[in-house]
């Protein structure tokens, strides 16, 4: 039996096929177009295109060695969280969809909070009202685009518009939902309250699954244009987040991992709806009944790093072997510098931040410059930069009494040495590195897996297929540093915030 994980993430979508051990027989990605920013702080991708990659992704898997179509037994799904869909009556696509980190809904956010009231809303939905969150932006389409709001009916997320295509239902799952403020985070169900407050009719909203529960089969006209066969089951899955704690093995509480991709996310395993007051982290079900999770995100985590290499490019004499990765480039570069860059701090707001400061409209800085500077040190500064603003959320965890027992690295942040040493120094502790870490595709393939009958559990899936292969402990002497310059790092925010506002 193999297992198919689909994730729809921001640059591309990608698709995995597992076998019963949990191991990996293939995998495939179909780049998305770049996401369009017709404005700061605008955020748009086409559904259509990530259909469109889902197609080439799950076709170009289908066809490597060792991969059939008909040893498939389900499909999961996972994808970028938050981004609002917006169908007509008859299931087309209104608008290009808004994206999570679309940043143009404070107006909106601070609409919901006065009507339904901060403390209320963290009672009905655990989270507060950020720009991210989905139903800020439904509210700014019915405020800015009133005549095509008249033909909205049905709301999507992400992977659930490639549910649709696939399987012709719209469904979603708990952990997804979590991240819309429309569901009842503690009872895993949609809030009526909220739907009334904001005069949103329920019937717009997707029908709500756990992760592992089968929503529908691939329909036939789904079968024509992905290979895969006609009523082959298709599981809920869950957002990215929730699905790659999965495939990490995050189900428990005291596991706690660091991912750096696009975004970079603390996550931690809760069993309750571990609540911040100051809504600085997001309390969100967890992809396994039961169980939910908290987490911090720092918006621009790799994003940091590609921007410096969008705009600046690879170092002088840097050539790109074919197949070479130019960010290991860019981290070789960095390691030319030593711990603490030599003074140099980056705060990484790139698209505003999200944990701790909720802020949309923060800007990043590189800060404490001098001539002797190279870009050695603001690159090494860049890495410290995003590890600094994740231990941010440690430090909320730790406000909170959320255990952390264990640190699991992924994404582009676990792979190079160096970033792997930065975290472990500047979180403190030893960071575990995982054998397999195929993110939220194969957390994804892992609830299909449980969703057809391959593990009685997520947590079984876990044990059988996750593997640490590595533990990389902190530097003492690199960590004390870091301890200081941590401190320097928190009072960037502030004295930035001073800046803006005298600039008006
Ligand atoms: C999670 C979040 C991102 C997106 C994009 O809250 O906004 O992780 O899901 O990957």
């Amino acid at each position: 039996m193999k297992l198919l994980g689909i994730d729809v993430g921001t640059g591309g979508t990608r698709a995995v096929v597992v076998d019963e051990q949990g191991s990996i027989v293939a995998s495939n990605t179909a780049e998305h177009a770049a996401f369009a920013s017709p404005q700061t702080g605008w955020a748009e991708q086409e559904p259509h295109d990530w259909w469109r990659a889902t197609t080439e992704a799950v076709r170009g898997v289908l066809s490597q060695p060792d991969v059939s179509a008909d040893a498939i037994a389900g499909v999961g799904f996972s994808g970028q969280m938050h981004g609002a869909v917006l169908l007509d009556k008859d299931q087309e696509v209104l608008r290009p969809a808004l994206i999570w980190c679309d940043q143009r809904t404070d107006a909106q956010g601070k609409a919901i909070t006065n009507k339904v009231g901060a403390a209320r809303l963290i009672e009905l939905t655990a989270n507060p009202a950020l720009t991210n969150f989905t139903l800020t932006k439904l509210m700014w389409v019915r405020d800015q685009e009133p005549e095509l709001w008249k033909r909205f009916r049905y709301f999507l997320l992400p992977k659930d518009y490639v549910r649709l295509r696939l399987t012709g239902e719209r469904a979603t799952d708990v952990a997804d939902a979590s991240g819309t403020l429309l569901l009842d985070v503690a009872n895993r169900r949609w809030s009526d309250a909220m739907l009334d407050a904001v005069e949103i009719d329920k019937s717009c909203l997707p029908a709500l699954f756990e992760s592992s529960e089968i929503t529908g089969r691939v329909s036939a006209a789904g079968a024509a244009a992905t290979g895969l066969r006609e009523g082959l089951p298709v599981v809920a899955g869950a957002g990215d987040q929730a699905a790659g704690a999965v495939g990490m093995g995050i189900v428990r509480p005291g596991a706690v991992s660091a991912t750096i991709g696009t975004s970079g996310v603390v996550f931690a395993a809760t069993d309750r709806p571990a609540l911040d007051q100051g809504g600085r982290i997001h309390t969100f079900c967890h992809a396994i009944a039961g169980r939910w999770h908290v987490m911090g995100v720092t918006q621009a985590a790799g994003l940091s790093l590609r921007w410096f290499r969008d705009r600046f490019g690879l170092g002088d004499g840097a050539a790109l072997s074919e197949g070479a990765d130019p960010y290991d480039l860019l981290c070789k570069e960095a390691a030319g510098a030593p711990p603490g860059s030599d003074g140099v701090l980056w705060a990484p707001y790139l698209m505003g931040e999200r944990t701790p400061h909720l802020d949309p409209v923060a800007r990043a800085a590189l800060v404490g410059l001098a001539a002797s500077h190279t870009r050695a040190h603001a690159i090494r500064a860049i890495l410290e930069g995003v590890a600094f603003s994740l231990r941010d959320t440690l430090t909320i965890f730790a406000e909170m009494n959320v255990p952390v027992e264990s640190i699991r690295l992924g994404g582009g942040g676990a792979r190079g040495q160096l970033w792997r040493q930065i975290q472990a120094d500047i979180y403190g502790r030893e960071v575990e590195i995982l054998a397999a870490e195929e993110g939220a595709a194969y957390g994804a393939a892992l609830l299909a897996g449980v969703g057809v009958g391959a593990w009685s559990s997520v947590d079984e899936a876990c044990a059988r297929a996750v593997r640490v292969a590595a533990r990389v402990e902190p530097d003492a002497a690199a960590s004390a540093l870091m301890n200081k310059r941590y401190s320097a790092y928190r009072a960037l925010y502030p004295a930035l915030r001073s800046v803006a506002e005298a600039a008006g």
